[in-house]
């Protein structure tokens, strides 16, 4: 299991010293983009995303919650990431963007609502490297994962079949229920809450995390 600790449940103000902190068991570092539209809450934009990548070698796994996709997914090219995720409730024209995304080299990645079903994303699946599930509704860290998850993710990874598709979740994700993620078809896991602010580093929870996910 690959864990994307999401920095939006950081210390904002703290973040070059966070990052400092981080090791080789972190896998991606996750941006929580947020535009007081397609989700009520901000958070940051390019700019800190640039800043972030400025302190650190971890690769960056941009997941973009907000309105017209296509607006601001090309802000984010030169950062390099991973990957670019946007909502697929968010977009007419998913297929355009997934094939820029690739075309720059990122792996394009289509993100599904908990209300939203995976058959939504079944005609544009040659198109995509990564399925993100999320697991609460997005705007916020902290919340309580919503089970129904499990049966989108079992529902993504065999729609995927053999293609080279990662399958990602986020929301609500912790030491107590990431090893069925695993089992249902999680490779990627998002942690926020289970991962700033204990007693551990960011670094030796994700350590414990991925303990956890193998059982
Ligand atoms: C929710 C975000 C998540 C969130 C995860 O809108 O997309 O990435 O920060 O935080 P936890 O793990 O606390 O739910
Ligand atoms: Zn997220």
């Amino acid at each position: 299991m690959k864990i994307s600790p999401s920095i939006l449940a950081a210390d904002l103000l703290d973040l070059k010293s966070i990052l400092k902190g981080l090791d080789s068991r972190v896998d991606f570092i996750h941006l929580d983009v947020m535009d007081g539209h397609f989700v009520p809450q901000l958070s940051f934009g390019e700019r800190v995303a640039e800043l972030v990548k400025s302190h650190t070698d971890i690769p960056l796994d941009v997941h973009l919650m907000v309105d017209q996709p296509e607006i601001e997914v090309p802000k984010y090219y030169k950062l390099k990431p991973h990957n670019i995720t946007f909502h697929i409730e968010a977009t007419n024209f998913p297929v355009r963007l997934a094939r820029e995304i690739r075309d720059q080299g990122i792996i394009p990645g289509i993100v599904l609502n908990p209300g939203t079903p995976v058959s939504r994303i079944e005609p544009i699946i040659d198109e995509i490297g990564l399925i993100l599930i999320m697991s609460v509704e997005p705007g916020f860290y902290g919340q309580k994962f919503l089970e129904l998850a499990y049966d989108k993710i079992r529902e993504a990874r065999a729609l995927a079949g053999d293609r080279p598709i990662l399958i990602e979740g986020d929301g609500g994700i912790n030491q107590n229920n990431i090893k069925s993620l695993a089992d249902a078809g999680v490779q990627m896991a998002v942690v926020g809450a289970a991962c700033f602010g204990g007693p551990e580093s960011p670094a030796e929870r994700v350590g414990l995390l991925k303990k956890a996910a193998q059982g």
